[in-house]
């Protein structure tokens, strides 16, 4: 299955056969639609005939922009519209799209990334010219504008553009002296609609199918060149136009957000794939790591903190900089961290503070007191780089896992984990230490990693889910780098089934845990390849007793032999990859038991996305 970047920023664009009083209205409706895809700032920019680009833009959700500048009465022939989940710059009205080129001739957005974009803009302002934003968009804008400006048509502009601006991203522009809209698919999900008084182009099927049900579901290459009545495909790559299907829609609209899938837990675990790809893909492009690096190795102590999800990301991570940095770190739950820590931590200390949300009420307990005392400095690594932690901390790195809308994290626990890994072998380069276990090449190969990991547990999860139902408590055990691997997968099952699974130290469970194992009492061991001597000792306590063991990880004869139970992953014979991998089947066996009882993974009851409540 071939899936798109995770949801990022939405884009939308659309020509009427006509100067309507409707065109506003309609681009609001698609607006609402895409909404779950940023709501850092909403741009629209509609124009009529030859006359000047109206753009109107600002931070804010699109109910809020749209009370600020009356999106639904604008009126015109065409217009384009952005909505922004922040990844370059912080969440601004300079930083919001749609852009303008120099001449406000041409205005245009994205979504996605341009992972060159510093290079690019080294390049046009040699060519004389001035950037105002932080933003790629404005690059990406710039750029096109300056192969329109010499005389190219969109085919061979766009060839040009593509052949300069590197990443996975999707784009929309159009212009003052002319009545077509272009629209580009290099990486990011994008639609064409298809209706007898207009064509609109946008980044997902449920905005289109507000309209229309005909739809042209567009290719990575395609540029797309269209009016109200008629639009050409032009394949970049092989500069040739061609015809794609035109597909009538039966797809209930509240549900095409989530296609393939039937929840958004399940598409946000198959986002792993392209996260984990886009992580690293940035953190090499921009060096967004290095302050952070910084931070850590100048450091006098550094304390880490985080609430759930996040905590066990951080525990891993704590590992990582050990070993591979050789940082000694006191990771807390956030709101562990003051009645720990608070009469130590000192001048010179470094907090981090790790949360998806950038958010959370206990950390921000954390972030307040550091404040106020002056005492430390702090960092955040967050995925909302427009929220509160990550523009107020000291320093902030993002995970680039893009919005995550199930409750239940999955894709960025586990890039805050791919953050930490990375930024731990970074600063053992920094320090001149010659680390073993991991190298480079290894880590770039966790996205292909992933998806086989996600295909290697499909049919194993179906096999165990009805077994583990049975059992409304189990243990799932871990030892070393596996542990907060547990812990994770216990919690994963917690939200989604709402039975009792206990994450903990493999080694902990004799010293009174194992009291519980009578016969058919699950146990999963979470197993590092190093630790199999170990994990086969602690699973024949339970064995013995006539328990249920599930394995998790690396298939080897030693598992095969005794284990009821499996839940494989790839064979990769290295810790550390391990450590990351073995989370995908917990993170799927949770899911399979949540539908099993007919259970809402993505709105598990009682819970909420982000905590801003002590
Ligand atoms: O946004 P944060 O990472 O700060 O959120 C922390 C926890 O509330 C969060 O991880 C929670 O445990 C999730 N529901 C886990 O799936």
């Amino acid at each position: 299955m071939v899936l798109e970047l995770p949801p990022m920023c939405g884009i939308f664009g659309i020509v009427l056969k006509k100067r309507s009083a409707k065109l506003g209205d309609m681009m609001v409706r698609a607006a609402e639609r895409l909404s779950y895809r940023g709501y850092d700032s909403v741009g629209m920019a509609v124009a009529n005939g030859d006359g000047a680009i109206d753009l109107r833009k600002d931070v804010g959700n699109i109910a809020q922009t749209n009370e600020q500048f009356g999106y639904d009465r604008m009126s015109g022939d065409r217009g384009i519209l952005q909505l922004r989940w922040a990844t370059f710059g912080v969440p601004n009205t300079v930083n919001a799209q749609p852009l303008f080129s120099p001449d406000e001739v041409m205005v245009g957005a994205h979504n996605g990334n341009i992972t060159n974009d510093p290079f690019i803009r080294e390049k046009l302002e040699r060519e004389g010219y001035k950037f105002l934003t932080e933003n790629d968009g404005e690059r990406l804008v710039c750029l096109t504008h300056k192969h329109l400006k010499n005389g190219k048509s969109p085919e061979e502009a766009y060839t040009a553009v593509i052949g300069e601006a590197e990443g996975d991203f999707a784009s929309v522009f159009m212009r003052r002296d002319s009545r077509e809209v272009y629209a580009v698919k290099m990486g990011s999900s994008l639609y064409l609609g298809l209706a007898d008084d207009f064509i609109c182009v946008s980044s997902d099927l449920p905005s289109i199918l507000e309209f229309t049900r005909k739809y042209v579901r567009l290719e990575n290459g395609d540029l797309v060149v269209f009016n109200d009545r008629d639009y050409r495909i032009f394949r970049l790559p092989e500069q040739e136009y061609i015809e794609r299907p035109v597909t009538v829609s039966d797809i209930d609209i509240e549900n095409a957000n989530k296609e393939p899938f039937a929840h958004f837990f399940m598409k946000e675990i198959h986002e792993q794939v392209e996260g984990t790809r886009s992580l690293l893909s940035l953190y090499g492009s921009t060096g967004v790591w290095k302050d952070f690096v910084e931070a850590l190795d100048k450091a006098n102590r550094v304390f880490i903190s985080g609430a759930g999800t996040s905590y066990h990301a951080l525990l891993l991570g704590t590992y990582y900089f050990n070993k591979i940095a050789r940082l000694p770190i006191f990771p807390t739950w956030a709101s562990q961290m003051l009645p720990l820590y608070s009469n130590t931590v000192g001048e010179g200390d470094l907090l981090v503070l790790v949360s998806q949300s950038g958010e959370t009420k206990d950390l921000m307990n954390v972030y307040d007191w550091a404040k106020e005392k002056r005492v430390a400095k702090t960092f955040s690594v967050v995925n909302n780089i427009g929220s509160t932690l990550a523009l107020h901390c000291d320093g902030m790195i993002p995970i680039y896992s893009y919005l995550e809308i199930s409750v239940p994290a999955t894709k960025t626990y586990t890039n805050q984990v791919m953050c930490f890994l990375y930024t731990a072998m970074k600063l053992a380069e920094r320090r001149g230490i010659a680390y073993k276990g991991i190298t480079w090449d290894d880590l770039h190969r966790v996205p292909e990693l992933v998806r086989e990991t996600i295909a290697a547990a499909e049919e194993p999860v179906k096999e165990l889910a009805p077994v583990l139902l049975k059992h409304p408590s189990m243990h799932i055990l871990g030892q070393d780098m596996t542990h907060p691997v547990a812990m994770e997968g216990a919690l994963k099952m917690k939200e989604v089934v709402y039975n009792h699974p206990e994450g903990m130290y493999s080694s902990e469970f004799k010293h009174g845990p194992l009291a519980v194992v009578d016969k058919d009492y699950p146990v999963l061991f979470v197993s590092l390849p190093e630790n199999e001597d170990l994990v086969l000792s602690h699973m024949n306590e339970v064995i013995c007793r006539e328990g249920i063991v599930v394995h998790v990880g690396q298939p080897s004869r030693g598992y095969d032999k005794i284990c009821h139970y499996k839940l494989p992953i790839p064979a990769v014979g290295n810790p550390y990859l391990n450590s990351i991998l073995s989370v995908i089947p917990l993170q799927m066996i949770a899911y399979e038991m949540a539908i099993a009882l007919g259970n809402n993974p993505d709105q598990p009851r009682n819970l909420s996305k982000t905590l801003t409540v002590d």
